[in-house]
């Protein structure tokens, strides 16, 4: 029997989105019910074991050992569907915000390549580029009329080096999956956690290895930047400060996280400060150069990523930022049984990339 591939996605068929972190792998699987999006399954498994590392710790796996661990979890997690989407991490992306002149998408597609050598290292022919045009505000075109401005269109560049997407590819290959779309991480978790609140907003995604932030204004990703420290110099700095095992520190950050109370857990407490401080260093430095620069005030901060369920992490980012701080809630987003409620508001920001990439393969099945 032969099929066309369009008859191979059904339009209620269950999709997956999976999240390759560099510590934990997260699915989600979603079906669309109704014109809703209705939780199926989901599941997390760390990958540091897969790399010989503790639980918690970022690794840099080859392929077959992400195989491995997807086809773990996918079992696990009783993960059915055979489409989905799969999110490329940031770090192995380059975007740049450019101008250029408002021409027709032709010349423009001729003009990107040409451009984008200007901004990328390596040679054009070793990345697969993307882009995306950014709609200007009322407010932008406003403060562009009458100026030459006016006939330039803002372009998001991103570009990806070959041998990342081949290791994608081989990855999907031997993962069951068959119709697979790819985005990078910001993105997904940005749909997954975007409010009707439009203002200018930071997300910040604290992983293991690294943190990412987002600057984003009416919904749309201006500008992005990778700070190299996560959650995981936490449990590095307990462990050595304490002379006790990674372990045994990777529980003592979650147990009592920024908000010990007793004289010992005061201590650790402090330790724990010392080592988030530079990632809220940095993020500072960003968040004001950022509002300098454009002249606008980012009002709102949203938390995703494993790391920042450090307890008293709002606060403490209240405090560093000064900005109304919320968490992703990223289920909120879907419909999920009610005596899961609970569990599923505090797992929000874990799975924001993971919810983001599966409402991104329902919403391109149509
Ligand atoms: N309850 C908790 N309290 C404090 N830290 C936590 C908690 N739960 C998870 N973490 C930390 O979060 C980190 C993992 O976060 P996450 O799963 O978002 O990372 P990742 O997606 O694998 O990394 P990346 O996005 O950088 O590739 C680990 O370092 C872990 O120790
Ligand atoms: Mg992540």
């Amino acid at each position: 029997m032969v099929m066309s591939a369009k008859s191979l996605f059904k339009k209620n068929e269950s999709v997956v989105g999976l999240d390759i972190g560099s510590s934990t792998i997260k699915v989600v699987q979603l079906r669309k019910e109704q014109g809703r999006a209705v939780l199926e399954t989901y599941g997390e498994l760390a990958i540091g074991p897969y790399g010989g590392l503790d639980v918690g710790r970022a690794t840099n796996l080859p392929a077959d050992k992400i195989v491995e661990a997807v086809k773990d979890l996918f079992r696990e997690a009783n993960v059915t569907a055979k489409i989905g989407s799969i999110s490329l991490p940031l770090s192995s992306a380059l975007l740049t915000l450019i101008e250029l002149p408002a021409v027709d998408d032709d010349k423009l597609a001729k003009m990107i390549p040409v451009e984008a050598r200007k901004y990328i290292p390596v040679p054009i022919s070793e990345v697969a580029l993307d882009w995306l045009i950014i709609p200007r505000s009322a407010e932008e075109v406003e403060k562009a009329a009458g100026d030459h401005k006016q006939d330039k269109l803002q372009i998001m560049i991103v570009a990806i080096h070959n041998q990342v997407l081949k290791k994608y590819e081989e990855i999907v290959k031997n993962i069951g999956l068959e119709g697979v779309s790819f985005e990078i991480e910001v993105y997904s978790s940005i749909r997954a956690t975007i409010s009707r609140d439009l203002s200018p907003m930071m997300f910040i995604d604290m992983g293991a290895g690294i943190t990412k932030l987002a600057l984003v204004e009416q919904g749309i990703i201006k500008n992005v930047h990778i700070i190299s420290r996560g959650s995981q110099e936490i449990t590095i700095a307990l462990s050595r400060a304490l002379n006790i095992s990674i372990a045994k520190a990777e529980k003592m950050k979650r147990e009592i996280g920024l908000s010990g109370r007793d004289e010992e857990s005061k201590k650790i407490s402090a330790l724990i400060e010392a080592a988030t401080s530079y990632i809220f260093t940095e993020a500072n430095r960003v968040l004001l150069g950022y509002q300098s620069k454009n002249n606008k005030t980012i009002s709102k901060i949203v938390l995703t990523g494993g790391g920042v369920l450090l307890k008293g992490l709002p606060e403490y980012t209240k405090k560093w930022l000064e900005a109304e701080v919320v968490f992703g809630d990223s289920f909120s987003k879907v419909e999920t049984p009610a005596f899961l409620q609970a569990v599923l508001t505090d797992a929000g920001p874990e799975f924001s990339v993971a919810i983001g990439l599966a409402l991104k393969r329902l919403q391109e099945l149509g």
